[in-house]
């Protein structure tokens, strides 16, 4: 069994976070998204994994997963999620494989997705009972059996919308050799597993267990972020003088905290300042942060953001990489921000 993930996307929905940086890399509860995927992969045992990365996101996807053993498949063109699979055909040889969507994220791993993947099966899906069906692929299922899966259906036929993990044999690549691109010009791989069940071969729906989360916008960047500080387990490795520490907060080392006061869930990650601060629950710094003289909760700082004498408290916001937010005088007006990489608001 090998695993492909396909991080080639724009991530059009998450700008201008993804304007400088794929949505992957984005940092949740401390760690890049892609990072999730591989280790539900590495510990439902495969150990073969290939990474299917764009000319854009290339060196970001390299630098995140540095330390882990993956092969990168590059794909000129996000052209559809079937076409992502067909430039992994060399890698993904006649063996079978797992699909994950390099942005999804799954509470409880996928080994249950492979426990399906039984003699006789084609392909495994990931369902999931949504509000919004028609914003993914939906399935109609029969029994176990998928029956019929349309790819974000204006009148979705029911509420199992398609997460993003697949178990396939090889046989799905014949089926997307002979695919023509969708009314939004891509290679569909819902089109591919509907190939195979006119086929009439067996294609499974199995539901997640546990939270599932397909970060493409803002707010599911911050709930993920939530999601995974729940199950936070303290660790305290930097250095904490004069402050006050509550509930499950980890300090990465190298992290400083003074005279602060930080309220858990949160991750304070390594080299991170917070001086003279309020970090409330489901806060994530990331590495080199720093928040001084300032307050922030239910927030995300990406690495080397700063957030400096900002008097009103910052909450539901993301800072890019290296945004800085510093107020000189009086209360700032803004409090809900979403900054790309770079960016610098000065409030006065
Ligand atoms: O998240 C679940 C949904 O994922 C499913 O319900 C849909 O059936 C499925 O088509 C997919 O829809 P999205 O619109 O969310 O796919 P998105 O374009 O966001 O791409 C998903 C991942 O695949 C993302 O990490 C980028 C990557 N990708 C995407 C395209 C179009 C590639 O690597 N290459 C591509 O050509």
């Amino acid at each position: 069994m090998k695993g492909l993930i396909l991080a080639a996307g724009r991530g059009t929905r998450l700008r201008p976070l993804t304007h400088t940086r794929p949505k992957p890399v984005i940092r949740v509860a401390g760690r890049p998204i892609l990072h999730y995927g591989l280790e539900n992969l590495l510990q439902a045992g495969i150990e073969e994994i290939g990474v299917v990365v764009s000319p854009e996101t290339e060196k970001d996807i390299r630098e995140a997963l540095a330390g882990y053993r993956v092969r990168y498949i590059l794909q000129e063109e996000p052209q559809g999620l079937a076409h992502a699979v067909a430039v992994a055909r060399d890698f993904l040889g006649q063996s079978p494989f797992v699909l994950y969507l390099g942005d999804n994220l799954f509470q409880k791993g996928i080994a249950h997705f492979l426990q399906a993947f039984t003699p006789g099966v084609s392909a495994v899906i990931a369902l999931v009972r949504v509000e919004n069906p028609s914003q993914f692929g939906v399935a109609v299922l029969e029994g176990e059996r998928i029956v019929r899966l349309l790819e974000k259906p204006k009148e979705p036929p029911s509420d199992l919308a398609v997460a993003g993990v697949y178990v396939f044999t090889p046989e799905v690549l014949e089926v997307i050799e002979g695919l023509k691109p969708s009314a939004r010009g891509e290679y569909e791989i819902t089109d591919a597993i509907q190939g195979l069940i006119d086929r009439g071969k067996r294609v499974v729906g199995v539901e997640v267990e546990g939270w599932w989360k397909d970060t493409g916008r803002p707010a599911d960047l911050l709930d993920a972020n939530r999601l995974l500080l729940e199950e936070l387990l303290p660790r305290v490795e930097g250095e904490v003088v004069e402050s006050q520490l509550t509930g499950r907060v980890v300090v990465e080392k190298g992290a400083r905290v003074r005279k602060s006061t930080v309220i858990g869930p949160a991750f304070i990650g390594e080299g991170a300042v917070v001086e003279g601060a309020y970090i409330g629950p489901f806060t994530s710094l990331g590495p080199g942060a720093k928040v001084v003289r300032s307050e922030v909760e239910y927030s995300i700082l990406e690495d080397h953001a700063v957030l400096e004498d900002v008097a009103l408290r910052l909450q539901e916001s993301i800072l890019g990489v290296g945004a800085q937010v510093k107020s000189r005088n009086g209360l700032p007006r803004a409090h809900r921000l979403i900054l790309g990489d770079l960016s610098q608001v000065e409030l006065a």
